[in-house]
């Protein structure tokens, strides 16, 4: 296996140096994807965004959120792609050209129920998105769905902009996995992948796709709501609209709490240690590279933001369309 990097700035030697304290530092003046649209109705839901409540619930006329109690101060929402957005930051500065652009989603009507889920992950959010730029862990901690680690080549290349993480992996001749054969019946032994990640710094949304040459696929849509240091919620849905075969559609869904599970037995250990002994710096090697990229770019998010700047610089619409980058038609 051959295994190559191709690196833009920051420089990853320079980001190994830089100080890592997950859940020290609380991101605002974002959108967050809070409720599924359709567990919504006049009934007040409270859910939270870095130990900050808002109170949200459908009038008369229209979604209507609350920070702290349903009287409480009125927060920006927007009802789009299946879920109630609520912006967390100063009511001022809201603006729907800051939230994400979801190429593989419908932006006014909702997915059917088995196409959406919520997960959990006992841990603050930077971690659960530092595991999803990991290139290495599916092949260990989802062996079972994806394959073993064994291939002829395995490149990965990720770009960053000054809000966004992009990682794409590309793997010849990999072994199809057992979850392929046994249950979707995919007969060739090899495949090639390919494996896309695109994670939104401030909010924690996140994009993951692969395409591989005999399965099926389709791409998800992934929350990461950071609700506290100890708390991430991980609402999901599907981009059924990518994907031919109707039995995969309903099938593929049906895993998303196993795989959840997986990494949460990862990510449930990691979380003390990182909030008890945050002064020891973690050993990294380059193949860690799109993760760095994720601290560097997560600190440089950090000090603007301790310095009272929350603005969204240029590049941010760098970022913002990767509809061709994930291989996906729009909807
Ligand atoms: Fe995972």
């Amino acid at each position: 296996m051959t295994m190559t990097m191709d690196a833009t700035a920051p420089d990853p030697a320079a980001s190994r140096q830089v100080p890592w304290t997950p859940g020290s530092f609380a991101l605002s003046h974002a959108w967050f994807p809070l409720v599924h649209l359709a567990e919504l109705g006049r009934m007040p839901i409270r859910r939270m965004i870095h130990s900050q409540s808002y109170i949200i619930r459908r009038t008369g006329e229209g979604i209507v959120a609350n920070r702290d109690s349903a009287s409480g101060p009125a927060a920006p929402v927007i009802a789009r792609y299946g879920f109630a957005w609520i912006w967390h930051g100063d009511p001022a500065e809201a603006d729907d050209a800051f939230m994400p652009d979801i190429p593989f989603l419908p932006r006014d009507r909702l997915q059917p129920g088995y196409a959406r889920d919520t997960n959990f992950f006992h841990c603050t959010y930077e971690l659960v998105l530092e595991n999803i730029l990991d290139l290495t862990h599916i092949d260990f901690v989802h062996r079972n769905f994806s394959g073993p680690e064994d291939s002829d080549e395995d490149t990965v290349r990720f770009e960053s902009t000054s809000e966004t993480v992009t990682m794409i992996r590309t793997i010849r001749n990999k072994q199809t996995s057992d979850y392929q054969r046994d249950v979707l019946g995919i007969t060739a032994p090899f495949q090639d992948q390919h494996v896309f990640t695109h994670v939104f710094i401030r909010s924690g949304v996140c994009f993951l796709h692969s395409h591989y040459s005999a399965a099926p696929s389709m791409p998800l849509m992934q929350s990461n709501t950071p609700e506290s240091r100890f708390m991430t919620r991980a609402s999901v849905v599907f981009g059924i609209q990518q994907c031919d075969s109707p039995a995969y559609r309903r099938a593929w869904p049906r895993t998303g709490p196993t795989v959840a599970a997986q990494d949460e037995a990862m990510l449930d250990p990691q979380n003390p240690r990182y909030l008890n002994d945050p002064g020891k710096a973690d050993f990294s090697t380059r193949f860690d590279a799109a993760g760095l990229h994720f601290r560097s770019r997560y600190n440089a998010l950090v000090e603007r933001q301790k310095a009272g700047d929350f603005a969204y610089m240029p590049d941010y619409l760098d970022g913002n369309d990767v509809a061709e980058v994930l291989k996906v038609r729009r909807v």
